[in-house]
């Protein structure tokens, strides 16, 4: 597929995206405190061979070169997490400065380059300390990240003008809560809502804060969304895809965008009333600049014995996350989203795919399914803005390869190789496709250009 670059507006940015834990490593350095992904990393058998974040990139001490990477690549803008346990050891409280002096550099090096930082605040690396007080099932933790949110604003805000609150509340409320499968590992449907609700909570008070600080801060949340298909048409199937819809969708978007939880969603609804208090829907319905939309699949439902069931599309190609390669999704999820809550812009905040790479005989890394995917989705965001879509931004996910959470280091989502013995950066293959791309679409001849004052 050939992407026409001029479909993309003359103010679209382009980056990469990231998270402290997946890239950093100097897990013990400068004062850093533990993370509930370090204790998680350190219980045997919950990560794949054992692997943790202790290195991962080295980030922490190389990021001059990889923004070196960034610039070659001809990024607009680099999204990365902050790590709370570095700025607050025991998560609130004393505030370490080595901690904050390292984003300062980061965002400097940044824009010495002409590349735009986007900060999330929470990219799931609580401090441990919390979680041994309840973690986000207590209301006292979305009270500390707002703290923790002043801190970072107040040091950073001067340069940093995007900022996410949180990434994929579902996932950290979900697959780290009910699931048991990341950090910290618990097994409870009620936690999850709980831990959902006091994210979402603690969002809207950010948004408050950030603003507070910077007054020029344009600030956002990323959802994990996907559209979600009826395996056939039946009325069962489609009901069981509505509900997937519900309770991974419109579990978040509905309280940020309309300041209610889906009625549709009784058993949900039952458990998020003891940790509901007036005025909590207000506070998550505070108006935001953007959506950050993480996307990598659609979700191909059936009514199963069991409640709805994820079914196999026999046709596709599958990622080695075994997720399904369907870039008509996104562009059904993005028109879906300006339709069903008008949000003002949406940037597409992660976005990618892993492959099993290697590295050839010739030094190089052809990632011939990655770019394939990578070309699909960029040309179905291109397709939603002709459709009225919104969106201001693509971000690959990621830059570098990276500790694939519960998957260690096996999945390789990076359009940057990681050789993870030396350390030593590759580009693929996508990186020269993905600049390419960036580069073409700078030269573009743009029909809706300002004419020119004579
Ligand atoms: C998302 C996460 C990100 C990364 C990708 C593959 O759910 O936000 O950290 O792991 O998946």
């Amino acid at each position: 597929m050939t992407i026409d670059s001029s479909s993309f507006p003359s103010d679209f940015v382009w980056g990469a995206a990231t998270a402290s834990y997946q890239i950093e490593g100097a897990a013990h350095e400068d004062g850093r405190g533990e993370s509930v992904w370090d204790r998680f990393c350190a219980t045997p058998g919950k990560v794949r061979s054992g692997d943790t974040g202790e290195v991962a990139c080295d980030f922490y001490h190389r990021y001059r070169d990889d923004v070196k990477l960034m610039k070659e690549l001809g990024l607009d803008a680099f999204r990365f997490s902050i790590a709370w346990p570095r700025i607050l050891p025991d998560g609130r409280g004393k505030v370490n400065e080595a901690g904050l002096d390292f984003y300062d550099r980061l965002v400097d090096e940044l824009l010495a380059n002409g590349i735009e930082p986007f900060a999330t605040l929470f990219h799931w690396d609580s401090p441990q300390v919390l979680e041994e007080e309840g973690g986000w099932r207590v209301r006292s933790t979305a009270e500390a990240f707002v703290d923790y949110t002043e801190i970072v604003a107040n040091r950073l805000g001067d340069r940093v003008r995007h900022w996410i609150t949180h990434n994929e509340p579902w996932v950290y409320a979900w697959i780290g809560h009910e699931w048991g499968r990341h950090a910290p590992g618990h097994e409870s449907e009620a936690e999850a809502v709980a831990v959902a609700h006091h994210l979402l909570l603690s969002h809207g008070w950010a948004v408050e804060a950030i603003r507070g600080a910077a007054p020029d801060a344009r600030v956002g949340i990323t959802l994990n969304l996907g559209q979600a298909y009826p395996v056939t048409d039946t009325p069962e199937d489609e009901a069981a895809a509505w509900k997937v819809d519900g309770e991974s969708n419109r579990w978040f978007l509905d309280p940020i965008f309309r300041g209610s939880y889906p009625a549709d969603l009784l058993e949900r609804n039952e458990l998020v009333e003891p940790v509901l208090q007036a005025g909590d829907l207000a506070t998550i319905s505070t108006p935001i600049d953007f959506l950050g939309v993480n996307n990598y699949f659609r979700f191909l439902i059936g009514a199963g014995a069991d409640g709805p069931k994820m079914e196999r599309n026999p046709d596709a190609e599958y990622t080695d996350m075994d997720w399904e390669v369907y870039p008509e999704g996104l562009r059904k999820l993005l028109v879906r989203l300006a339709k069903d809550y008008s949000p003002p812009a949406i940037y597409i905040t992660e976005n990618g795919a892993a492959f099993p790479d290697i590295r050839s005989h010739d030094g190089h890394v052809h990632d011939l399914e990655r770019t394939a995917y990578l070309e699909g989705h960029v040309g179905a965001v291109a397709q939603a803005i002709a459709d009225g879509s919104p969106v201001k931004g693509y971000f690959v996910w990621s830059l570098l390869d990276n500790f694939e959470w519960a998957e260690g280091y096996s999945k390789r989502f990076g359009i940057v190789y990681i050789d993870y013995p030396t350390l030593e950066r590759v580009p693929k293959d996508s990186f020269y496709w993905y600049r390419d791309l960036i580069s073409s679409w700078r030269g573009a001849p743009r029909p809706s250009a300002p004419i020119a004052a004579a």
